[in-house]
């Protein structure tokens, strides 16, 4: 049977990530968090010293990237190999690394098929895929797109929030800069820019909270593939 495709794109602090996870946990879907994959590759090419002018080295990683999502209690959990790198993955320094490596087309186009095969093979009804260019590049066929948005200012107020909690010591300015930044990368690359696609409904989350959100696109959900 094929499987049902969500899509859900965005800037960093939109939401996405916390919605999907939302949405996938409360319908039993499977998610899948693409941004995982860039900062594994990101991480991988750190760790193997790996320059980016060098596409046969990025091509080889990527293809054979040994990424494995698995759910503990609840939480999705990214290993590399037999290494559990969650928490390693989400550093400003991998953050920025990710946002260039993703901007490679050797990355890009090796990723394709790795993301096509997690979200087709699954024993859950649909899965729900975060990300930049799910909706314009990897399933333009997406039974549902959804594009969310939120204001500078309270991306990185969110994200400066979720550092803190996680007692990583930030200072708010640089965490809006490096927002800015990351967003400005993402979203002015040639290839696979973050954009909305035409038929992706269009969700302003600044004066949302996340339950509104979750309820407003299981709404969507509902009405448009019938899976609630
Ligand atoms: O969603 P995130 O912040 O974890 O993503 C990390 C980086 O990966 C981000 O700067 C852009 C890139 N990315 C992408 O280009 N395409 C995707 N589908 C997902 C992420």
């Amino acid at each position: 049977m094929d499987k049902n495709v969500i899509a859900i794109d965005g800037a960093s602090g939109t939401g996405k990530s916390t919605i999907s996870k939302l949405l996938a946990k409360n319908l039993d879907l499977n998610y899948i968090d693409t941004g995982a994959i860039y900062r594994s590759v990101a991480l991988k090419v750190k760790k193997e010293n790996i320059s980016l002018d060098n596409e046969e080295k990025l091509k080889t990683l990527c293809e054979n990237i040994p990424l494995k999502f698995v759910f503990i209690d609840g939480k999705n959990h990214v290993f590399l190999e037999k290494e559990d790198v969650s928490e390693k993955i989400r550093t400003q320094e991998i953050s920025m690394l990710a946002s260039k490596v993703s901007s490679l087309k050797v990355v890009r186009d090796a990723l394709i098929d790795i993301q096509h095969r997690l979200a087709k093979e699954t024993i859950k009804r649909a899965s729900i895929l975060d990300g930049r260019d799910i909706g314009t590049v990897i399933f333009p066929n997406a039974d549902l797109k959804i594009f969310l948005t939120a204001s500078d200012s309270i991306r990185a107020k969110r994200r400066y929030e979720e550092l803190k909690e996680k007692g990583i010591n930030a200072n708010f300015n640089t965490v809006l800069k490096e927002t800015i930044e990351r967003d400005k990368n993402d979203s002015q690359r040639l290839l696979a820019p973050l954009k909305k696609a035409d038929d992706s409904i269009e969700i302003n989350t600044d004066k949302m909270n996340i339950e509104e959100v979750f309820f407003k696109i299981k709404s969507l959900i509902k009405e448009k593939i019938n899976l609630c």
